[in-house]
């Protein structure tokens, strides 16, 4: 398909996702939560169906024809997720149960092999909790400790401060592509080549990017990067983590059980190659397999395409939900992806979320999973409006009619 996708062309990948044509309170669903989880098309549906239906085995472990097919499988879609963010390895993929899971690991592994008290990790006033917690919990391990790189008025990173925060205990940077609260697109390239400046590595969260913008490791240099299989159109419970193999070689297994091992003895264990020493246990292989359709799926709309028509949404949203009176945006930077995080006058974010609600709007409500951010903005929480591509101009004016509304009851 060609990089602009026409409305036309978005009526027709409507179709594919079933959940979308149903009707809610008696309205027509509008599906605004997208920063939170995407919807699946059918095609993605239907790979679970058919991997359970055909080939559903326990991969790695049998010589039988299923278990061949189904470790086939499992492994062109590690091949898949690597061509995907150009990857130079496979290897270099590990399968995850999420964003989450794979940032844990990281904070675990890397903190055990190179972190001793009082090291430093970098990460930023906007993080996601699970961008936080990880690495405090280390710090009740290994010692480490976080500083934090603040923020402007506009949302976007103090780069000057950034600079300011590395010394000689710094070990890694962690930081979000995308704030899942602001909606900011950091500028991760400058920000790689910084932390590499000052010979640090860098790991990047693109739990809210991978599904928005082409991600190119390589392109980007970056040492580690996190997403989620779900936020991009497949299934729950799977996440991507890559790793640079020269730091995955030297980090010790994050879990221990099956698979992840080369020999166990009661006195000691040697552990399997990459990727499998940081996969212990049954993988899940029919979300890997689903993971790939649904990148095959968005591979074939076109991640330009996809990043052209959101950006149109936002633009039009943006300059439709300004009209509204007592409008407030949280994230005004000037690079921003297809989320609007937004207050009206002193109507609260949980009375505008369950009245959109009744509407048939999906939103999301709260502090979006980073406390400290709202602390910055001293604020509690706000309502989120997160666009996807099957989501229509159409659907932006029904958004605003229905804080209209809402606004009117206040
Ligand atoms: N992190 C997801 C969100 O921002 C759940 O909604």
């Amino acid at each position: 398909m060609n990089s602009k996708l026409t409305n036309e062309a978005v009526n027709k990948i409507r179709q594919d996702f079933p959940i979308l044509q149903q009707m809610v309170y008696g309205k027509p669903l509008v599906y605004l939560d997208n920063g939170a989880t995407s919807q699946k098309p059918i095609q993605v549906i239907k790979k679970i169906e058919e991997v359970y239906s055909t080939i559903n085995a326990n991969v790695h472990r049998g010589v039988h024809f299923l278990s061949q097919q189904a470790t086939d499988a499992h492994e062109a879609a590690r091949r898949s997720v690597q061509a995907f963010i150009n990857a130079p390895k496979s290897e270099e993929i590990i399968f995850t149960r999420g964003t989450t899971e794979s940032i844990n690991l990281v904070a675990s592994s890397f903190c055990r092999k190179f972190c001793k008290k009082g090291d430093e990790i970098i990460i930023s006033a906007m993080e996601h909790h699970a961008n936080i917690v990880p690495w405090q919990m280390q710090g009740e391990i290994s010692g480490v400790r976080i500083r934090v790189i603040p923020i402007n008025d506009k949302g976007e990173l103090i780069l000057e401060e950034y600079q300011k925060l590395f010394n000689e205990k710094t070990k890694l940077v962690s930081v979000m592509h995308i704030s899942n609260g602001l909606g900011t697109i950091n500028p991760i390239k400058e920000m790689i080549e910084l932390a590499h400046k000052n010979g640090v590595p860098i790991m990047i969260d693109a739990a809210q990017s991978a599904q928005h913008m082409v991600i190119d490791v390589q392109a980007l240099d970056c040492d580690f990067l996190a997403f989620s299989s779900h936020k991009l159109y497949g299934p729950t419970g799977i996440g991507v983590l890559y790793g640079k193999e020269k730091y995955l070689e030297l980090m010790p297994p994050y879990q221990g059980g099956g698979e992840m091992i080369a020999t166990v003895s009661f006195d000691k264990t040697t552990f399997n190659e990459l990727p499998f020493k940081f996969e212990a246990g049954t993988p899940d292989y029919v979300g890997t397999i689903a993971l790939a359709e649904a990148i095959k799926y968005i591979s074939a709309i076109g991640l330009d395409a996809i990043k052209n028509y959101e950006d149109e949404l936002l633009n039009y949203a943006s300059e439709q939900l300004m009209q509204i009176k007592g409008m407030r945006f949280f994230g005004t930077a000037s690079k921003k992806s297809s989320l609007i995080s937004f207050q009206v006058g002193n109507i609260h974010h949980y009375d505008m979320g369950m009245l959109l609600n009744r509407q048939g709007i999906a939103v999301r409500t709260g502090h979006h999973c980073a406390q400290p951010l709202m602390k910055v903005l001293g604020i509690e929480g706000t309502t989120r409006a997160s666009m996807a591509f099957y989501n229509t101009k159409h659907e932006i004016d029904m958004l605003v009619g229905g804080i209209e509304r809402v606004a009117g009851m206040f």
